[in-house]
């Protein structure tokens, strides 16, 4: 098999094949995935939420990001790693921003960097790509900025915002970024801004009439019962499953019947 370049996302649009894209954080999750044959395992600034049970994604740090990072690189064979630049790792100052994504390369081995924004962080994004390092945009609805917008729900409904994530598209495209992720927007603005530039657009409860998708691989598992927008679909109750068989180990261990007589030296 060929590994999964930056290059060959973008070829895979213009071929018009989708890109299929999840997250992970740790090293046996990213092994099936890869395994399983996608073509882009994202490590999510989600963790904060997923692994560390946070609220939102800003208490996460740089260093527990290189963390899940070096641990699911350790797993990849096939698939592109991206890596997410933490909330307060290059919001308005480009030199820590560059910093910021030297260490994911340098100390995770990963294969590139996501960063929340457009117009206001286009200085950090010319520095990064200026060392070499592809960079994954990330519009639309920005995790990192909740407390600015105030809520979870879909944005640039209103023209203003629309406009606004048109030119950031743009300008995230002639700045040189490998792709772009669509979060949470209209899906008649998310086809409009797919076929509006080359570089591939994966979505996340942006329809389907952009270059690929995007879950958070817990949700998409069913491994909660509580997180369920409208864009999400469950391919596994993961929870039930795994509650059945733990409540299982726990009757057999109170009851005796684990070990048995084969399951001992
Ligand atoms: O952190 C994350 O999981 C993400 C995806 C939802 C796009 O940024
Ligand atoms: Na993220």
């Amino acid at each position: 098999y060929k590994r999964v370049t930056t290059k060959s996302l973008v070829e895979m649009k213009r071929n018009n094949r989708k890109i299929a894209m999840l997250t992970a954080y740790d090293y046996t999750m990213a092994k099936i995935i890869d395994n399983a044959g996608i073509d882009v395992i994202l490590v999510g600034d989600s963790a904060s939420n997923v692994m560390a049970g946070h609220e939102t994604t800003l208490p996460i740090t740089l260093d527990q990001m290189i963390y899940h990072a070096s641990s699911v690189i350790r797993a990849v064979e096939r698939c592109l790693v991206v890596v997410d630049l933490p909330f307060g790792s290059y919001q308005g100052n480009s030199r820590n921003a560059l910093e910021s994504a030297i260490r994911i390369m340098k100390e995770s081995g990963a294969h590139s960097i996501k960063i929340e924004g457009g117009k206001e962080i286009s200085e950090s994004i010319t520095r990064i790509l200026s060392a070499g390092i592809p960079v994954m945009g990330h519009l639309g609805l920005t995790p990192q900025s909740i407390y600015k917008f105030g809520t979870y729900s879909v944005r640039a409904k209103e023209d203003e915002e629309a406009e606004k994530l048109k030119e950031d598209a743009k300008l995230l495209e002639e700045l040189g970024c490998f792709a772009l992720v669509l979060e949470k927007v209209p899906a008649k603005l998310a086809k409009e801004v797919a076929e509006s530039i080359s570089i591939p657009v994966i979505g996340i409860g942006a329809g389907g009439g952009v270059d690929g998708q995007v879950l958070v691989t817990h949700d998409m598992l069913g491994m909660n019962h509580e997180f369920s927008p409208r864009f999400l679909r469950r391919y596994l109750d993961l929870y039930s499953e795994m509650d059945g068989a733990l409540k299982n180990y726990i009757n057999d261990v109170k009851s005796g019947d684990f070990p048995n007589d084969e399951e001992q030296y």
